[in-house]
C-alpha cells in the first residue's frame, strides 16, 4: 500500500477573468499558476501560504468542485477533468473537503443526522436503516455519541461542530479528505483537539489529507509533505523535514522567522507514534 501515489497534479492552472465592463479590459488573475505535486496514499501535504495565493482555488480543483483551466489531474490513478467529464458518484466518494467554518457548511435548521445520511441519500442506494446505522458508528468515531443524531448545529461547540462536519466528510468513505483551514477557527486547546482526531482517522481509514493552514506550527505538526505557495506558484516543496530544516526560497524564509516556536514535545509524538504504525 505504502509508496502508491494518490494525488498526482502537474501543471494545474486555475485562471479567472474579471469581465473588464466598457471602458476596462478584461483581466486574467492566475489564482494557480502551473502547480505540480504528488500525494501518497495516507499520507499529509500541507500546503501553505499567505491570503490570496491560491490555496482555496487549489482546494476546490482537488475536490472536483472548480474544473482546471489547464494541467492534469490523477487521483487514485484516475485522469480527472471534470469540466470534459463531469463528475460521477463514484468520483465524488473519491475526495470529500472540510472547510474552515464548520457553521456555514451546515445547515442550522437540518438535525446532525439528516446532515451526515444526507451524502449516502444521494450518493448511494444504501437504506435508511444502513445510512443511520452509519450516522451513527460515525458520530462515535469522532468522538461524539449516537444521541446526538437528533439535534441541531447550534447545540454545539465550535470544535463539536467541526467534529460533525468530518463525520459529514467521512460518510462516503473517502479515500481523501482535503482540509482547508479545518482548525484555524478553533480555540488552542480544541485545535490540538481536533488534530489528534485527524491524526486518528487518518490510521484508522488510511486517508490521504491534504491540509491547508496559514499556522506553520499545526503544518509541523500534522504534515509529511509541505508545500509552499506564493502568488499561485509553488516556491517550496519537500519532505517536512527538509523544508523546515532548510527553506530554500525568501518568501518561506521570511514566512518562518516570523512564526514563533512551536511545541515540540507533541510534535516529537505524533512522529515517534507514526513511525510505530510503520514499523
Ligand atoms: N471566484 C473567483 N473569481 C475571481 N477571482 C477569484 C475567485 N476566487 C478566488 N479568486 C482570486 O484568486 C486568487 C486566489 O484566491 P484563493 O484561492 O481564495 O486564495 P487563498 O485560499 O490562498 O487565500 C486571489 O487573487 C483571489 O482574489
Ligand atoms: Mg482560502
Amino acid at each position: 500500500m505504502s509508496g502508491s501515489v494518490m494525488i498526482e497534479a502537474r501543471d494545474l492552472v486555475r485562471d479567472y477573468v474579471s469581465s473588464g465592463g466598457l471602458f476596462k479590459p478584461k483581466r486574467v488573475v492566475h489564482a494557480v499558476n502551473g502547480v505540480s505535486f504528488d500525494v501518497e496514499r495516507g499520507r499529509t501535504l500541507a500546503i501553505v501560504g499567505e491570503s490570496g495565493c491560491g490555496k482555496s482555488t487549489l482546494a476546490r480543483i482537488l475536490t472536483l468542485i472548480d474544473p482546471q483551466t489547464a494541467g492534469s489531474l490523477k487521483i487514485d490513478g484516475k485522469d480527472i477533468n471534470i469540466a470534459r467529464d463531469g463528475v460521477t458518484h463514484d468520483m465524488r466518494q473519491m475526495v470529500q473537503i472540510v472547510f474552515q467554518n464548520p457553521y456555514g457548511s451546515l445547515n442550522p435548521r437540518q438535525k446532525i443526522g439528516d446532515a451526515l445520511t444526507e451524502p449516502l441519500l444521494l450518493n448511494t442506494g444504501m437504506s435508511e436503516e444502513e445510512r443511520r446505522q452509519r450516522a451513527g458508528d460515525m458520530l462515535e468515531k469522532v468522538g461524539l455519541a449516537r444521541e446526538h443524531y437528533h439535534r441541531y448545529p447550534h447545540m454545539f461547540s465550535g470544535g463539536q461542530r467541526q467534529r460533525i462536519a468530518i463525520a459529514r466528510a467521512l460518510m462516503l468513505r473517502p479515500k481523501i479528505l482535503v482540509l482547508d483551514e479545518p482548525v484555524s477557527a478553533l480555540d488552542l486547546s480544541v485545535q490540538a483537539q481536533v488534530l489528534n482526531l485527524l491524526a486518528d482517522l487518518q490510521e484508522e481509514f488510511g486517508l490521504t489529507y491534504v491540509f491547508i493552514s496559514h499556522d506553520l506550527s499545526v503544518v509541523r505538526y500534522i504534515a509529511d509533505q509541505v508545500m509552499v505557495m506564493y502568488f499561485g506558484e509553488v516556491v517550496e516543496y519537500g519532505s517536512r523535514d527538509e523544508v523546515f530544516s532548510n527553506p530554500q526560497h525568501e518568501y518561506t524564509k521570511k514566512l518562518f522567522a516570523a512564526t514563533p516556536q512551536t511545541d515540540i514535545a507533541a510534535i516529537r509524538k505524533r512522529v515517534a507514534r507514526k513511525a510505530g504504525a510503520e514499523a
